[in-house]
């Protein structure tokens, strides 16, 4: 059966940025597909709501406190999930912070900051999991349409972070694809309701949805269908590539 395909059933994977947004209804999809799920964030309280959501489809959860900016805690986050669960065969690095700050005045240590976590942490969770991926597997960067185009706020930390993040997938699908067997893509969203888009100036996101061709914002549900589309033997052909989930945002 094709349906089969997108299946995860027994397999372990890491949710980064777990703790609210996105990553709640990421660990939920995949943990709905069959997965245990390893949830990582600094917000300790927050991934325990998370794992009480995956444990209600029946599948284990994991959760540990992290902060992905220090390599060293991306190194703890996949140790202890082989040491609980055994196995690793799919990331989604998902946590990413993001200013809003005019470039002459956008403090240099902040941007460190934002690449530190979405593109240094990224490549830290990476590097850890697919040496651990034993059997194979699929990494997801979680990357942003403003890796590929602007929407109208001053985000060059954020909008190099995630083009950076475009980058590293292309080249880690160069090098572990054929070698390891891990596939590596990203996915782009346009705008999707979380505690980031909460931080948006009165009236932005209006402005905005009117660039969007589906004329909307999306729902967490049409994200994270693409989410297991790349994560699962259904996309077992597709590496390297960047995945926009913009209601057509940037081909407008
Ligand atoms: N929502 C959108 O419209 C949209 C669009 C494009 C791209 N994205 C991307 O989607 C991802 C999720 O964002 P979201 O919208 O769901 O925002 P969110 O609710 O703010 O979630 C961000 C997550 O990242 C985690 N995080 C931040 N810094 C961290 C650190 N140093 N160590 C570990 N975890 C950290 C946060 O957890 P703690 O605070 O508990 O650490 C939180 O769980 C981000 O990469 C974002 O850039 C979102």
């Amino acid at each position: 059966m094709i349906l089969d395909r997108f299946l995860l059933t027994d397999r372990v994977a890491i949710v980064t940025g777990a703790s609210s947004g996105l990553g709640v209804s990421f660990a939920s999809a995949l943990a709905e597909a069959g997965a245990d799920v390893v949830l990582a964030a600094r917000r300790e309280d927050r991934l325990k709501e998370t794992a009480a959501r995956v444990e209600q489809t029946g599948r284990r959860a994991l959760p540990i406190a992290a902060d992905l900016a220090e390599p060293a805690d991306a190194d703890r986050v996949v140790e202890r999930a082989v040491a609980e669960f055994g196995r690793v065969d799919v990331l989604v690095n998902n946590a990413g912070i993001g200013t809003a700050v005019p470039a002459l005045r956008e403090d240099i240590e902040e941007f460190r900051r934002v690449l530190d976590v979405n593109l240094t942490g990224c490549f830290a969770m990476a590097r850890a999991a697919a040496n651990a991926m034993e059997h194979g597997g699929s990494i997801v960067n979680v990357s942003s349409v403003l890796s590929l185009t602007t929407a109208g706020l001053p985000q060059a930390a954020y909008s190099a972070s995630k083009a950076g993040l475009n980058g590293l997938t292309r080249d880690l699908a160069q090098q572990w694809t054929g070698r390891k067997h891990i596939r590596v893509n990203a996915l782009a969203p346009g705008f999707f309701a979380s505690e980031m888009t909460e931080q948006y100036p009165p009236g932005y996101l209006d402005r905005q949805i009117g660039r969007v061709l589906a004329g909307r914002a999306g729902e967490h549900e049409e994200l994270a269908a693409a989410l297991l589309f790349l994560a699962s033997d259904a996309g077992s052909y597709v590496t390297g590539q960047v995945l926009a989930v913009d209601g057509g945002l940037t081909i407008a």
